[in-house]
């Protein structure tokens, strides 16, 4: 039997993730090969742990340096009271513990009579750094719903953008979970087994898996070949703009932030015919090094202000220009998107694009000025198509024995 039928085997016998994984790095170091224990010794040899905590006063997940994947899901809320959101919210907590530890939820021995509360194709795998972070939207809140409270204003709908192709198979949902892990398998595994537990009351509104080609320096690189991340939030310095702070409403926010999601399809088709020269004005960076135009440096300050013989070295409409905290009144958002490939349409073009996620303190002094700007005269416009859209209140990080979510029941 090959080391991985092995522990899949004694799984069933009541193994944990955790042991089988140094089982599984045992069998690898003896045996002299990489098998099961490659995610563990890449997590050492990058020098960053495996494992990465549940619990803290702001939930993993916003801050944590980006993942090489996610899986993000938006579940409908099916229960009736507020005793069952609590139930629900506390179950996804313990579990999620578990699952970020390397552990499989609700421990002991498994019956053999009943299906497995782990669902088991994470068995063996590293924890490989995953993160889950619970989010609830604003039809949660809506009247008849479980909770009895308003919804926060920062919660309000987002308008209606210029050119929005909107689709509502990826839109909106009562409660996202945000799961991202060094490992799409692990991600997925995590989706799943919350699914699993929720036991019908809540079902899944939608999915999206996305991947980050992670360079090793600095930014990873989207599917237009440009590099994104480059010029952030800062999650230390501009902390005032990420996190719900002590003095605003509603109270069971507090440490909490608020979520924008945003599926974007590229139009690589016109894109891919598009001068190398068109490519980098339309962004306002160089594509392979990723400078600002004019500049010298990826790191170096956009200088908006230069001009050449054409008028200003970084165009009036280009996306950096558009979008930079000093067109915006100094709004700035924690910036945290993965792309996605999801095949090929009807008419033979790729299906692939920017799941785009951002975090930030208030959309609607954030999120919204920043793309109303761009929704309006942004180069890139051409090239991009909004179809699904969504907002969560990223509530506050957990104690140890609490539970996400635990603030709105207070
Ligand atoms: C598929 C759509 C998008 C693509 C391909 C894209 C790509 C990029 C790239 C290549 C950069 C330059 C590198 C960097 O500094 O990170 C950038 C910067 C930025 N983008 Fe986007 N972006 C997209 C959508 C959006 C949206 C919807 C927003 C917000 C509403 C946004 C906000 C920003 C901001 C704030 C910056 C930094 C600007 C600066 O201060 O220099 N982007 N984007």
């Amino acid at each position: 039997m090959s080391p991985k039928g092995h522990h899949i085997g004694r799984m069933v016998e009541g193994l944990t993730r955790r042991e089988a994984l140094l089982s599984a790095g045992a069998v690898g170091a003896a045996a002299g090969i990489a098998g099961g224990g490659y995610a563990l010794g890449r997590a050492e040899s990058d020098n960053e742990p495996a494992a990465l905590p549940f619990y803290g006063r702001h939930q993993a997940g916003v801050a944590t340096p980006p993942q090489d994947y996610l899986q993000l899901a938006a579940f409908d809320f099916t229960g009736t009271t507020a005793d069952d959101l609590a139930g629900l919210l506390r179950s996804w907590s313990d579990a999620a513990a578990a699952l970020a530890r390397g552990e499989t939820p609700g421990g002991g021995e498994p019956s053999r009579e009943l299906p497995p509360v782990d669902t088991g194709e994470a068995v063996g795998l590293s924890p490989s750094r995953l993160t889950l972070t619970f989010g609830v939207g604003r039809s949660l809140f809506l009247r008849g719903g479980p909770l009895g409270v308003r919804a926060p204003a920062a919660l309000a709908p987002l308008p209606t953008f210029p050119q929005d192709a909107l689709e509502p198979r990826w839109s909106d949902g009562d409660i996202c979970v945000q799961a991202c892990a060094d490992d799409l398998q692990v991600a997925f595994h995590a989706v799943h087994v919350l699914t699993r537990l929720a036991g019908g009351k809540a079902i899944p509104r939608w999915s999206q898996a996305g991947f980050r080609g992670q360079g090793g320096d600095g930014a990873h690189r989207n599917l237009l070949g440009f590099k994104d991340g480059t010029r952030n939030l800062t999650t230390d310095a501009d902390a005032d703009q990420l996190w719900v702070g002590a003095g605003d409403e509603p109270r069971w926010m507090v440490g909490g932030t608020y979520m924008v999601v945003r599926r974007i399809r590229l139009l690589l088709d016109v894109w891919d015919l598009t001068s190398l020269e068109g490519q980098e004005r339309a962004v306002g960076r160089t594509k392979v090094r990723g400078t600002p135009l004019g500049g010298k440096d990826e790191s170096e300050k956009p200088d908006l202000a230069a001009t050449g013989s054409r008028g200003p070295v970084i165009p009036s409409d280009a996306h950096i220009r558009l979008a930079a905290p000093e067109t915006n009144g100094g709004a700035k958002l924690l910036r945290r998107g993965y792309s996605y490939s999801a095949g090929v349409d009807g008419a033979g073009q790729l299906d692939a694009g920017l799941i785009f996620i951002c975090f930030q303190r208030d959309p609607h002094a954030q999120f919204v000025p920043v793309q109303r700007r761009l929704s309006r005269g942004d180069a890139l416009g051409k090239h991009v198509l909004h179809v699904g859209s969504a907002a969560f209140a990223c509530l506050p990080g957990a104690h140890e024995g609490g539970f996400v979510g635990e603030t709105l029941f207070a």
